[in-house]
């Protein structure tokens, strides 16, 4: 995959959060994988963590439920931003559990072929950076979901970050049982809208 190239002005003026205004459309293959790479690949940036290594794939990482995504089977996924691949970890419609996951029913998850969870570890880095450790999370956390909100934006579509939805049940979908205590941190379902009934002036006149 190319890396996306975008004019950074028009998308942030394309971008909203779609909330009721989702509208189920064509998700291609390659536009999975372009939202993927794009949001993983701009997101690496200088640290004193990393050192020489800049591969951080480690501290955050992105799952996804997919649902009617081109020649993909719908599913729960890990997405390895290494080898640029999908891991099916359980096969299935997942809309209806995402839906009954969120505290407020703000959105309709019918409409929604790609909803990403932005996934790190609950002990990170605790034990040697105490709080610190978990600052570098959130903010982490933060910068992927901005990085994924531009990307679809990008590519036609937008995201609507949700912190109101039911962790647990999300962990249990993807089975993050593990010793590495993973856990979903923000959900950020991503598709094509329909534009809002509003009006628009510009402050340039
Ligand atoms: C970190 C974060 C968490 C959010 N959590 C929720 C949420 O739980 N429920 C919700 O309806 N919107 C949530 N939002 C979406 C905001 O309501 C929305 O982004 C905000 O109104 C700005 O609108 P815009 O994205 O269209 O610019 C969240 C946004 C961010 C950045």
């Amino acid at each position: 995959m190319k890396r996306l190239s975008y004019d950074l002005a028009s998308v942030c003026r394309k971008r909203f959060s779609p909330e009721m205004d989702f509208v189920l459309g064509k998700v291609s293959q390659s536009q999975l994988a372009a939202l993927l790479q794009e949001a993983t690949a701009s997101f690496s940036y200088r640290n004193d963590l990393d050192g020489t290594n800049e591969n951080n794939e480690n501290r955050v990482s992105l799952y996804a439920c997919l649902y009617n995504v081109e020649d993909i089977q719908d599913g729960a996924y890990h997405y390895d931003s290494t080898t640029h691949s999908l891991r099916q970890i359980q096969p299935g419609d997942h809309r209806l559990l995402l839906q009954y996951g969120m505290s407020l029913d703000i959105m309709n998850f019918q409409q929604v072929p790609i909803c990403i969870h932005v996934v790190g570890e609950r002990d990170h880095s605790k034990t040697q950076l105490g709080y610190r450790g978990y600052r570098i999370q959130q903010m982490e956390a933060g910068m992927l979901v901005q990085k994924l909100l531009l990307a679809s934006s990008a590519l036609g579509m937008n995201g609507h970050p949700l912190l109101g939805f039911d962790v647990n049940m999300c962990d249990e979908l993807y089975k993050m049982d593990g010793p590495q205590r993973k856990t979903s941190l923000i959900q950020i379902p991503i598709g094509h809208y329909l534009n809002r009934p509003w009006l628009k002036g510009s402050l340039h006149s």
